[in-house]
């Protein structure tokens, strides 16, 4: 007969692992669910406010109409269905949202979508190869660079930042490179090594 333990444990390992997939990893369902969301988007009610606005997301260009007081985190989450970017404090503070804007990290949540007009602006789905993580993923993977995993897309959008500006970082550069991100959790030394490695896997591809 089964022990009842060993499957509760089993459960719990899967779930963890499961969860930890989703998050961390974005993985394949993050294309995936950007495009059912995308179809899944309300009919925006247009008002004599809103503003045309393209946004260059992850390669791909968006015609959309914003108000001007909206943030780019609004639009990427609740316009275009990029839940990858989190949404955190909404006040510049804890760094979950970050994205890259022309290659450097930004608090999407302090950014303006019309301030975002004529960039290049990269989110956690972008990061992935294909189906494939991208390497600061399969680092933060490999590492356990996380617990409860909420700040994860916000910490690998630093350590993208970080790495494609300096490719060899030292610790304290690392420390300095995702500053700006707060894990609650305090998984910071996990997420150092996932930095570290991140920056071994990058130089491999390269
Ligand atoms: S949600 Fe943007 S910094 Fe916290
Ligand atoms: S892993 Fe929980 S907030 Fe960082």
């Amino acid at each position: 007969m089964d022990d009842p333990k060993n499957n509760d444990r089993e459960r719990i390992d899967l779930s963890r692992r499961g969860f930890i997939g989703t998050v961390a990893v974005g993985a394949a369902e993050t294309t995936l669910l950007v495009h059912i969301a995308e179809a899944q988007t309300p009919r925006q009610e247009i008002t004599p406010d809103m503003v045309k606005l393209t946004l260059n997301v992850n390669g791909h260009d968006h015609a959309l109409m914003v108000e001007p007081r909206w943030t780019l985190l609004q639009v990427l989450r609740d316009r275009l269905g990029m839940t990858g970017t989190k949404q955190g404090c909404e006040r510049g503070e804890c760094g979950a949202c970050t994205v890259l804007i022309d290659g450097v990290a930004r608090y999407a949540c302090v950014t303006l979508a019309l301030e975002a007009a004529g960039t290049q602006i990269t989110t956690l789905e972008g990061l992935m190869q294909g189906e494939q993580l991208g390497p600061v993923q399969q680092a933060f993977w490999e590492k356990d660079g996380y617990q409860c995993g909420f700040c994860s897309p916000g910490q690998i959008m630093s350590v993208e930042a970080l790495l494609r500006k300096n490719p060899d970082p030292t610790m304290d550069q690392i420390r300095e490179g995702i500053s700006g991100n707060l894990c609650r959790c305090g998984a910071y030394p996990n997420i150092y090594r996932a930095a570290q490695r991140a920056a071994e896997l990058k130089k491999a591809v390269r």
